[in-house]
């Protein structure tokens, strides 16, 4: 019994949420830029997504560089998908990105304003060539379709892996 709950469980896909620095401030913060969404209604939209597709969701939110750090660390055999929008840590973070490398997890960077069109500091990302791809510009639904650019690849990764398993050699 044990064995078949502890295989259930491990076949459960992991998609963890990381939030940068003054994003608990959506909804009040610049809110012509931003939208007026809070960031527990953007989980909570995220969540009823992820629980449609089977999927468990964590979120974690921080103002802090190293503690965004720590989380992407943690991630390392525990998560299957990183979802993150480093904020302004974006545009400076080589510790990000280096964690990001390091655990080497699918990555979907999500950016709710389209930093391309502001100013010149904003347009440089340090976490996208690390990142499976980026999501900029479409409000708060970026992360829904973030959300959804991480179930499509973990379904490539899953196919990739039957594939490989398939091509085995049976013993
Ligand atoms: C942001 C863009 C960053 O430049 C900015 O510092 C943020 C939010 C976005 O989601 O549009 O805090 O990452």
């Amino acid at each position: 019994m044990l064995v078949k709950e502890k295989t259930i469980k491990e076949n459960i896909v992991k998609i963890s949420v990381i939030q940068g620095p003054n994003l608990n401030m959506l909804g009040i913060r610049e809110q012509n830029i931003y939208g007026g969404m809070k960031l527990e209604q953007i989980h909570e939209e995220m969540k009823k997504t992820a629980e449609a597709h089977n999927l468990e969701i964590d979120f974690f939110q921080s103002n802090l560089e190293g503690e965004i750090v720590d989380k992407v660390q943690e991630c390392l055999g525990e998560t299957d998908l990183i979802i993150i929008n480093p904020a302004a840590y974006t545009h400076t973070s080589i510790a990000i990105r280096d964690a990001i490398s390091a655990v080497s997890i699918p990555t979907v960077e999500v950016h709710i304003s389209n930093v391309n069109r502001r100013e010149e500091f904003r347009q440089k990302s340090l976490i996208s060539p690390v990142a499976a791809g980026t999501i900029v510009g479409f409000g708060p639904f970026g992360y829904h379709l973030g959300l959804l650019a991480g179930i499509q690849i973990l379904n490539e990764v899953k196919a990739m892996q039957e594939q490989q398993q398939a091509a085995q050699p049976q013993a």
